[in-house]
């Protein structure tokens, strides 16, 4: 078992994750994407919870990214009622996990907009595992935002352009409530950020599994975190300078 090998003092504070494969996953099945979707939610609220027991600071699912708005309309529509269905849930009220989202919120539909607002003003005092959901999401969007933000600080005379240093831009991200990923997992088989968190990924340690997304269950998270605390995260310095520290 992956779940005793946790080393319970060093679980990683962020843990980002792409949940790719549920369509490839259906698919395999002989079942129509929609429902690849929906055994997906259900490992999302799994893998929350699985956060909350390990103790993760923060957990950000890539639910729903810029691109996918050009998917089906149908399939648009099915992802936005699972949205509905499990935030209405309100597991994030019974584990004490806080709410957040990243994203273009005012492209989603007014109801979906309206639950994810109620919950994060809800969930604010909230103690336990961050819970964050990249909607309508994409890094280059959000990087576009942060330059237009600094730009304009710029001409209104507020900052020089000298003046800029990188933690600008971390603080001009919609991010800038969270450190960045210490663990980066990506399922599905594919090996790619998909315009998820390019910025913020600069020193992560990256996960891909074959697994697709329907099939990831708490162990799974947890060998994903037992491999991450056997690697040295060195952060540009030398092994020996590393190992020095301790
Ligand atoms: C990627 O698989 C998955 C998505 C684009 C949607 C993810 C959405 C959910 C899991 C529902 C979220 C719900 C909650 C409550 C968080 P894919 O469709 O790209 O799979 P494929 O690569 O096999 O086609």
């Amino acid at each position: 078992m992956y779940k005793e090998q946790v080393d319970m003092t060093r679980v990683p504070r962020h843990v980002a994750i792409i949940m790719d494969g549920n369509g490839r996953w259906a698919k395999a099945l002989g079942k129509e994407r929609t429902y690849g979707h929906a055994e997906g939610a259900q490992r999302a609220i799994e893998v929350m919870t699985a956060a909350v027991d390990l103790g993760i600071e923060y957990l950000t699912l890539y639910t729903f990214s810029t691109e996918n708005w050009n998917r089906p309309e149908a399939e648009v529509s099915a992802i936005m009622s699972l949205l509905l269905k499990y935030l209405e849930e309100e597991l994030f009220i019974k584990r004490n996990a806080r709410f957040r989202v990243i994203g273009e919120i005012d492209r989603l539909p007014k109801p979906v907009q309206d639950v994810v607002r109620y919950m994060e003003e809800r969930t604010k005092d909230h103690t336990a595992t961050c819970m964050v959901l990249a909607l309508s999401y994409s890094s280059k969007w959000e990087m576009t935002n942060a330059v237009k933000q600094i730009a304009a600080k710029v001409k209104d005379g507020e900052m020089s352009i000298d003046d800029i240093t990188d933690k600008d831009i971390d603080a001009n991200l919609s991010t800038s409530f969270m450190p960045d990923p210490d663990l980066m997992i990506r399922t599905g088989g594919e090996q790619r950020l998909s315009n998820y968190l390019l910025w913020q990924c600069a020193y992560s340690e990256f996960y891909f599994t074959e697994t697709y997304w329907p099939d990831f269950r708490e162990e799974d998270l947890c060998k994903a975190i037992v491999d991450y605390q056997n690697r040295q995260r060195r952060f540009g310095k030398t092994g020996e300078q590393v190992e020095d520290k301790k």
